[in-house]
């Protein structure tokens, strides 16, 4: 029998990329294999997102599109799941007759029984349980494909913060961390296949392992993801600063691993607004981690996210969010007009602020962001650095693309490097998004072109 074929959509988050991953799995098991064009698919699933309206918007557009394929071919399945599946639950198959399963976010392990009834009997049906704290993976096969070069590796989900705007804690349930021996030999099982680059995810990555009496903490799984072969490159995301601890601070300067990159979202430069948010630290509090890192690491890159608009957002706060992004200069940051998220508590803070004055503050910061991004790229000019190659650039064909160890994209030509390959290149220009290098053969003498596997791990840094 052929296979049946799968239209994966991916919303949201590198939390759901990974989990669209492991979906994946769980539907090789039952002979479907992926496809591009959802007009062919036998099943249609959209892992979706509902963190701010924007992402929301995307899912209900495109459910809006597949409405056709399943009016062409009857025998098409549509399952939604992820975040906005997990927020609207049963509403989804009420208000979209054409979804046929609904399956939330730590629901994964359902879906063979889902499918199962769905085709002996037609019935619908929505799982949308969060669980306590359980672990949504454990007993999920796990069978990557060996074509990578970077992965994505779950460490922990859930949140307990309650920041006032965040979906998260609703949609994700209670902090949950993995049995860390899982998630190690998960990654053994990447390097065998290939992967070099490793991101551990969590939306609070700092808490791993703390409901879990006698497992090791973030600190300390890092500390073994070093020690794992043929892995290259560790990352991290996402921090909360607040629990942004001085082990973790230093593990930069140590884990010669550990890449020189944090993403350590701020959303406010106001200590009024941090207060509404419920986010547990002051403007001030948030500079001291920064020049903490900057110690332990001069050239770490680092990236926030803002929001603007939050309710009660005044003109003086806003300018405060400005002088923090002045005063830090970001590498990067992604910024977001603030949208009222469901059942959480910022939902009923009365003073909203007219979405005219948060677009006129979105421009704004972003105008200067911009700037800063740009400067901050520059640095990076006729240095040499690290990249691991990918594979061939999107926008010229005949160029290498690959990532520094910050975490920038690069492009530059020359002869073709297989993915995986870390290669040293000069840069020769910077762009907002992307640095431009040149060919290794101009710049390196002819077989100097290919740092060798494990060079990149004896920088002569002790180990933590
Ligand atoms: N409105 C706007 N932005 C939000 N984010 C999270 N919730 C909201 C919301 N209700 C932003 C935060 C977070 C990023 C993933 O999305 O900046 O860090
Ligand atoms: Fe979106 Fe947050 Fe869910 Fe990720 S965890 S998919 S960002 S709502």
């Amino acid at each position: 029998m052929g296979h049946k074929k799968l239209y994966l959509k991916t919303f949201g988050c590198q939390m759901n990329v990974y989990d669209s991953e492991r979906i994946s799995h769980v539907l090789a098991a039952r002979n479907y294999r992926l496809v591009v064009n959802p007009s062919e698919a036998d099943l249609i699933f959209l892992n979706t997102c509902s963190v701010r309206e924007k992402p929301e918007q995307k899912v209900y557009s495109a459910l809006g599109r597949y409405r056709a394929f399943k009016k062409k071919n009857s025998k098409l399945i549509i399952g939604v799941g992820g975040c906005l599946a997990q927020q609207e639950g049963e509403g989804f198959l009420k208000r979209f007759p054409h979804v046929d399963f609904v399956i939330g976010t730590k629901e994964f392990k359902r879906i063979d029984e889902i499918l199962d009834d769905l085709e002996d009997s037609g019935k619908r049906s929505a799982a949308t349980h969060l669980n306590g704290r359980v672990d949504p993976y454990a007993s999920l096969p796990f069978s990557p494909s060996p074509s990578k070069v970077a992965a994505f590796v779950s460490i922990m989900q859930g949140c307990d913060n309650f920041c006032s705007y965040c979906i998260v804690p609703f949609v994700r349930g209670r902090e949950v961390s993995r049995p860390s021996q899982e998630v190690l030999e998960e990654i053994r099982v990447l390097a065998a296949k290939g992967v070099k680059e490793v991101t551990l995810l969590g939306q609070n990555v700092n808490s791993y392992g703390k409901t879990k009496p006698g497992e090791l903490d973030f600190a300390g799984m890092l500390k073994a993801v070093q020690e794992i072969a043929g892995i290259e490159r560790i990352r991290f995301t996402t921090s909360h600063p607040k629990d942004l601890s001085r082990p973790l601070i230093e593990a930069f300067g140590r884990l010669p691993k550990l890449c020189e990159h944090i993403h350590l979202p701020v959303q406010s430069g106001s200590d009024r607004i941090l207060k509404r948010m419920n986010r547990g630290y002051s403007g001030e509090e948030y500079l001291k981690k920064i020049s903490r890192l900057r110690q332990s690491c001069p050239r770490i890159r680092i990236t926030t996210d803002m929001i603007v608009g939050f309710p009660a957002e005044e003109e003086e706060d806003f300018r405060a969010s400005l002088e923090m992004i002045e005063e830090i200069q970001f590498d990067d940051l992604f910024s977001f007009k603030y949208s009222d998220r469901p059942g959480t508590q910022a939902t009923h803070f009365p003073e909203k602020v007219m979405e005219e004055v948060s677009q006129r503050r979105l421009t704004e910061l972003q105008t200067l962001q911009r700037k800063i991004t740009l400067k901050r790229n520059k640095a990076w000019e006729r240095e040499k650095v690290e990249v691991l190659v990918e594979g061939r650039s999107k926008a010229r064909a005949e160029d290498n693309m690959g990532r520094t160890r910050a975490n920038h994209i690069v492009n530059f030509p020359g002869k073709p490097f297989a993915a995986g390959s870390l290669v040293t290149v000069k840069i020769q220009k910077a762009y907002a998004h992307s640095l431009r290098g040149e060919s290794p053969q101009d710049s390196l003498p002819e077989d100097g072109n290919i740092v060798k596997r494990g060079k990149s791990v004896s920088r002569g840094k002790e180990n933590l």
